[in-house]
């Protein structure tokens, strides 16, 4: 009796879960699809000055990304669930690769440099390597990213930092001082369609709950690990993703 109650329960937090992932996805499609159907019918219907009308192809094209950052997030979640193989295994100068998506997410979310610092220690100079798929890898850390961005809504202030504390080993740290997130949270929050409490409430801050279900998986599947922390609410995160270095 006990047991088939804590299985209900589960079952209908399961069925919430999926509900509000299906409207969350349903509106971030929405949305964009919307936006761009009005600035057609407007340049139909209407004779549109030239600087007015690059300012819509501006627009529709800012939608199209936000369209295909979901249909993206969809299928990598997907694939992430199959607990495939790595597509490929390349050698990839993690630094590199970092700064890439450091300089990426400066530039999407209209960040000063002081905003998004970015720090690398190595002792002995080396680049960082790392056997992967660099797609993937670019991927998670554009999560990591955009999360400490998106969970930061009183100003962004993130810093990141690239460590390598032993030969054999990469470490990434995501730092922002944004909403923070309860102890009782720090683990659910890499479960799949989890979105946290005070998303859910407040429910402003737009996502499908599978960003970091993909940074966990793409972690896994790369032999490392991601883990959360946090003082609590109101007092920031920091999100971790080690990683096996590549020995020359
Ligand atoms: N940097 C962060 N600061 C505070 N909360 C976070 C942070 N990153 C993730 N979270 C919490 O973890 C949940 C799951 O994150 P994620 O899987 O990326 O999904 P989404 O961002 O679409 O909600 C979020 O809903 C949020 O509650
Ligand atoms: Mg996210």
């Amino acid at each position: 009796m006990v047991l088939n109650t804590i299985f209900l329960v589960r079952e209908i937090r399961r069925n919430e879960q999926h509900d509000s992932f299906i409207n969350a996805v349903t509106h971030e499609l929405k949305t964009p699809i919307t936006s761009i159907r009005l600035y057609l019918q407007t340049l139909e219907r209407r004779e549109v000055a030239e600087a007015q009308r690059r300012e819509f192809y501006q627009l529709m094209l800012l939608d199209t990304d936000r369209l295909l950052g979901t249909v993206e997030q969809v299928l990598k979640a997907g694939e992430a669930g199959q607990k495939k193989a790595l597509r490929q295994r390349l050698p990839v100068e993690f630094n590199g690769l970092v700064r890439e998506c450091v300089d990426l997410a400066r530039t999407r979310h209209h960040l000063q440099p002081e905003s998004l610092e970015y720090q690398e220690h190595f002792t002995n100079g080396e680049a960082a390597c790392v056997m992967g798929d660099p797609e993937d890898l670019r991927s998670a850390v554009s999560n990591l990213l955009d999360n400490a961005v998106k969970y930061s809504p009183d100003g962004v202030r993130i810093s990141v930092e690239l460590e390598s504390p032993q030969e054999e080993r990469i470490v990434l740290r995501v730092r922002d001082r944004g909403v923070g997130i309860p102890q009782q949270e720090l683990k659910r929050i890499f479960k799949r369609f989890y979105r946290g409490v005070t998303q859910r409430s407040v429910s402003q801050v737009k996502g499908t709950g599978l960003g970091l279900f993909i940074v966990r998986a793409i972690a896994r599947n790369h032999g490392g690990r991601v883990f959360a922390e946090s003082e609590g609410t109101g007092k920031g995160t920091t999100v971790t993703l080690e990683l096996p270095r590549r020995v020359a």
